[in-house]
């Protein structure tokens, strides 16, 4: 019997909300690879930004920010569903960017080619080097090409609203489905319209629709695919 080698690199990309990030930690877990969910870059600036009053439309200085930004991502300190420490000085910002506060204002800074450059330069040097599974919306087409298995987890517009409501819910915070909705479809449009690294999915990755499946199910399907 042929003994085969999971894919060393794995880039899982999909629009807000899909389910990448439960799927990229069970699956990083189940082969002992390292989970890099590369939105926390970008939410980070995003967050850095605006406790700094910066005028997010100044392209030119929040892409030096991005470029200058000392993000650490730390094992996690506490048990209260978070999968890593995010923190930016001595502060941890875990939650933080995790705001609706951050989700309204991310896709702004993640349009501009500066901050994306920045930013995809340091998650391509770790996607390198192997045994990872790397979280985003542009992985398998800009930041890794050559991944040895490309997913693109797909859901519709409502479920994956449902899916953030209920997280939400769940933290204790506030949340409106409605409203919720809307941000997502706001985000959706956004994140596929710009002209730099836009949500698509790669020609060659393998498109799973999470609508009618659990997220235990999509672990498995994926398994199977590392076979
Ligand atoms: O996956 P997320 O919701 O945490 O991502 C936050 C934002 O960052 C989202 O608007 C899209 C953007 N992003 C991106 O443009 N490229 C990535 N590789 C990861 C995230």
């Amino acid at each position: 019997m042929t003994k085969t080698t999971p894919p060393s690199t794995i880039a899982l990309d999909g629009p807000a909300a899909s389910g990448k990030s439960t799927l990229g930690q069970s699956l990083a877990n189940a082969l002992g690879y390292l989970f890099f969910d590369t939105g926390i870059m970008y939410r980070a600036v995003t967050w850095i930004a605006l406790s700094r009053d910066m005028d997010l439309r100044d392209e030119d200085m929040i892409t030096q920010l991005a470029q200058g930004a000392q993000i650490d991502i730390r094992p996690p300190s506490q048990t209260d569903g978070r999968s890593c420490d995010i923190v930016i000085g001595d502060k941890d910002v875990t939650w933080d960017i995790r705001s609706s506060e951050v989700d309204a204002n991310v896709s702004v800074v993640s349009a501009y080619a500066g901050v994306r450059k920045a930013l995809s330069e340091q998650q391509r040097r770790i996607g390198l080097r192997g045994k990872v599974v790397m979280v985003g919306r542009d992985i398998g087409t800009v930041v890794l090409p050559e991944a040895d298995l490309k997913i693109y987890l797909d859901a519709s517009t409502e479920e994956r609203a449902k899916r953030r409501h209920d997280e939400l819910i769940a933290r204790g915070e506030q949340a409106d489905y409605a409203d919720i909705l809307e941000k997502v479809i706001e985000r959706d449009r956004l994140d596929s319209s710009r002209a730099v690294a836009p949500l698509r999915p790669a020609d060659d990755a393998v498109i799973i629709d999470s609508d009618k499946m659990d997220a235990g199910q999509v672990v498995a399907r994926v398994l199977e695919l590392c076979k």
